[in-house]
């Protein structure tokens, strides 16, 4: 008898309660009992862990913890951990990764991990002059880098080129160096800005001019993971919705008003894969949306067209500067519990795993829109935030929300009023 493989298509997922859930991923992922006693504990952050993390901490907060179900990335099943605050995020990537199940799930590449620093040269005489002597010291210049970290070498990293490129301003040219590192299995920013700061002696004297700024570049456009996908038409729920889909698409192509939201529903997957594994959003934000615009014009970061069968295809591309060792990664108690959930993926599996779940975000939020429209889910769960703001406690919590949604009036004054008839013995 072969050795049983896990699903992630674990049926009813969304109807169980936590701790039902909790067990399911126990047996999924391996977990031990110390680690499902953390994931239980809501804060399992120690004001000492998050002490040694920020400056000035007088305290923790705490965001949702959710699983999506269903993913199969290169014909492997993964339940994968999502932290947000907004309701749908994971039910849509959950019932889009379904979807895609279909046909095989998600296909998914990408490059090395290679980031850019860059190095700012001002009051260079001759920049031309300039850029010809760096590139001739270039051997010099990346054994300086690597010195810096000889674990990243070892492990096969490490700084491994330069670019030079000459850029007019209004305070006159500047040559600005890219130091090309493969940072292997960490996000990266801290030994790249490493590396800059101890180069820049050395390309002030090669060059007679002066460094100014040293520091990693978002716009990782060496850093990217790819994912594609076909949804059958069939499970979309045929042609009309196919269409309307490209549809919202070529909306989103068209129109960067359009475009910036469709982006953010990807987002929404990346970055609550992001938050889970407590990698750096600011840096995974900055980097998709200036490679979106990268052609001159805000783009998609996704893709989408109608295959000859008549199925929908998609696939996404984008700039993932995620790591999995360093950093906060290596404190959070959480975050690691959540790698551990993903099956310890490198960083390039993770960044995959990401583009992976922004497109199935892409994709649920897309047919929600040319079909029901996005509010439809997203009542649901606001209802009950609302019912528990309007004071709804325990089983009443669902009872007003329900009410609210068939009711099609979901307010805080209509729940206050519903509770009101409630715990005064009204229907
Ligand atoms: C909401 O968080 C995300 C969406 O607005 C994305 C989209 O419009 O494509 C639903």
């Amino acid at each position: 008898m072969g050795v049983q493989v896990p699903r992630s298509d674990i049926s009813g997922f969304y109807r169980l309660r936590p701790e039902e859930r909790l067990k399911l991923v126990k047996e999924f992922a391996g977990l031990d009992d110390s680690e499902v006693e953390v994931l239980r504990q809501a804060g399992a952050l120690s004001l000492e862990q998050a002490d040694r993390m920020i400056e000035n901490v007088i305290g923790v907060t705490a965001l949702p913890l959710g699983i999506a179900t269903n993913f199969l990335i290169n014909g492997k099943d993964y339940l994968i951990p999502m932290v947000t605050e907004e309701p749908s995020v994971v039910a849509a990537a959950s019932n889009a990764a379904k979807m895609a199940r279909a046909k095989g799930g998600f296909q998914t590449e990408s490059t090395l991990p290679v980031m850019i620093g860059q190095i700012q040269l001002v009051d260079v005489a001759d920049p031309l002059v300039a850029k010809e002597r760096i590139i001739g010291e270039t051997g010099r210049i990346l054994a300086k880098a690597n010195e810096q970290d000889p674990v990243l070498v070892k492990l096969g990293g490490g700084a491994l080129g330069l670019d030079v490129r000459i850029l007019s301003s209004s305070r006159g040219p500047m040559v600005i160096v890219h130091l090309l590192v493969d940072v292997r299995d960490a996000m990266g920013a801290n030994v790249v800005n490493t590396m800059c700061e101890a180069v820049a002696p050395m390309i002030e004297e090669i060059t007679g001019g002066r460094v100014f700024l040293r520091i990693v570049s978002n716009l990782a456009v060496h850093r990217l993971a790819r994912a594609r996908a076909v949804f059958s038409q069939e499970v979309l729920g045929g042609e009309e919705v196919v269409e309307g889909i490209l549809k919202a698409y070529d909306f989103a192509v068209a129109d960067p008003f359009r475009c910036a939201t469709h982006n953010k529903g990807i987002m929404n997957g990346v970055i609550a894969v992001a938050l889970a594994t407590l990698n750096d959003t600011r840096a995974l934000e900055a980097g998709a949306h200036a490679y979106a615009a990268m052609e001159g014009r805000y783009r998609p970061l996704s893709h989408w067209y109608r295959t000859p069968e008549g199925d929908l295809a998609g696939s996404i591309e984008l700039p993932v500067a995620a790591g999995v060792i360093g950093g906060a990664t290596a404190v959070h108690p959480v975050a690691k519990i959540c790698r551990k959930i993903l099956g310890m993926p490198s960083a390039r599996q993770l960044g995959e795993i990401m583009a992976a779940v922004g497109l199935a975000n892409n994709l649920a939020a897309m047919r929600a829109l040319a079909t029901e429209g996005i509010q439809a889910g997203h009542l649901k769960l606001h209802a009950k935030n609302i019912a528990v703001t309007a004071g709804a406690e325990g089983e009443l919590i669902d009872v007003v929300a329900r009410r609210m949604i068939e009711e099609k009036k979901v307010s805080y004054d209509r729940a206050l009023a519903i509770l009101k008839e409630l715990q005064n013995g009204q229907p």
